[in-house]
């Protein structure tokens, strides 16, 4: 089987264009955004040329199937509100390359997926949760995004798309290949990360009601300032969470909204997403429980009410061991020095399709360590070498 640099390459650069920011190689292209489904209406005509049969499923994951049982390669196409070119993108593009290429070889079965929602408007990674049955549809409908609207609602921008869910039993196992979003293989000067295991996420949305009033006329002692309360309740976390943590656990405040959002009001209620993530369901909960506590003590001290959204989260899991075997072997013929075994920090569908199937994972470097942001790039020179790693392991990947 011959992968093919140049198609592949053209390939990821005629993706960025929808959704493209202007700004670098950015894209700005949200779950279900009309950039969003624009782009997997390209990627439909990309896998027919690819020989595969089209589908989308209810939730808008779509579907690039090879005849028979085979190979799940892929990733997501869908971005961060504020979005790099890769994240996601890659691991679709070297998907779809590398079942042409096998299509075009006469073998193996190789089928391609790019699932809905991976960057979290509306859960954590909801496309592949809702897929692997750890969501359930009806509850995800119900799920709102920071705007506030629900995803039955955004979903159904592409009900005149929908087909069936696709049977897990068709596989035999997955890979996803991604840009590490961290700074090691850069770091190293190394090309090819192979997962070892990917973290696990908790995430909510916190609620703290105080009291709006005139912010001239009211004295500093009498203010319930949702802002302040806040700002108290980061600083006393960051402090607290240290106790628990260790070097590899994260956590985030990463959309604060204040109300009502003017600069002579003192605001009344802030309501801020909460997400934390570590390798260890133990010390995941312990995180949660000083979370949880620290926002209660603060709000008492400033006579705030304080509330707290529905818990959505996926457990830290290890990669298939025989998947990840035939990746490192690959990296080790191609890359001897240019390769090593890594955690993921970052979330991945892989997480929930682990639990359908064998599942692994490869990264190549992202310069400066840059992603979720329109900087986000890597070198021409490594995603050619991710490419053609996989395609050196798919016999051994594709055994089963
Ligand atoms: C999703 O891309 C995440 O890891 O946040
Ligand atoms: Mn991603
Ligand atoms: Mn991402
Ligand atoms: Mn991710």
């Amino acid at each position: 089987m011959q992968v093919n640099g140049e198609r592949f390459l053209k390939d990821l650069h005629d993706l960025r264009v929808f959704g493209a920011s202007g700004v670098g190689k950015g894209v700005v292209r949200p779950a279900y955004s009309p950039a969003d489904i624009a782009a997997r209406e390209w990627l439909v005509g990309r896998m027919r040329d690819a020989g595969l049969d089209v589908r989308f499923d209810p939730v808008g994951n779509l579907w690039g199937l090879a005849k028979g049982r085979s190979l799940l390669i892929g990733s997501h196409s869908d971005s961060q509100p504020e979005g790099g070119w890769l994240d996601g993108a890659l691991g679709v593009v070297m998907g779809l390359e590398l079942a042409r290429a096998a299509n075009e070889a006469g073998g193996p079965a190789i089928s391609v997926v790019s699932f809905q929602d991976e960057e979290g408007r509306f859960g954590v990674t909801t496309g592949s949760a809702i897929w692997s049955g750890s969501l359930s549809l009806d509850h995800a409908d119900t799920l709102t995004d920071s705007a506030g609207t629900s995803f039955a609602d955004a979903r159904a921008a592409m009900a005149h798309l929908a087909g069936e869910f696709v049977d897990p039993a068709r596989f035999s196992g997955f890979v996803e290949c991604h840009i590490e979003q961290g700074p090691w293989l850069d770091d190293a000067g190394q090309s090819i990360g192979v997962v070892t295991d990917i973290v696990g996420i908790r995430d909510m949305r916190i609620t703290m009601e105080g009291e709006q009033n005139h912010a001239g006329t009211t004295p500093m002692h009498l203010r319930r300032d949702a802002f302040q309360a806040l700002s108290a309740f980061n600083t006393a976390l960051n402090d607290r969470l240290r106790n628990v943590v260790t070097p590899q656990s994260v956590w985030t405040i990463g959309h604060v909204n204040l109300h009502p959002g003017a600069h002579s009001i003192v605001p009344g209620k802030v309501v801020f997403s909460m997400q934390w993530r570590d390798g260890d369901a133990v010390r995941l909960k312990r995180m949660e429980d000083v979370i949880r506590d620290t926002a209660c003590e603060v709000a008492d001290t400033m006579g705030m009410e304080v509330s707290f959204g529905e818990m959505l989260g996926l457990e830290p899991v290890a990669m298939d061991r025989h998947l990840h075997k035939a990746i490192a072997q690959a990296a080790q013929d191609l890359v001897p020095e240019g390769w090593r075994e890594m955690q993921s920090g970052a979330l991945h569908d892989a997480t929930n399709v682990a639990s359908l199937m064998p599942a692994a994972m490869m990264f190549v470097p992202s310069i400066n360590g840059i992603s979720h942001a329109f900087s986000e790039d890597t070198n021409e020179a490594d995603l050619l070498c991710g490419l053609n790693v996989l395609a050196a392991a798919v016999p051994d990947l594709a055994k089963s």
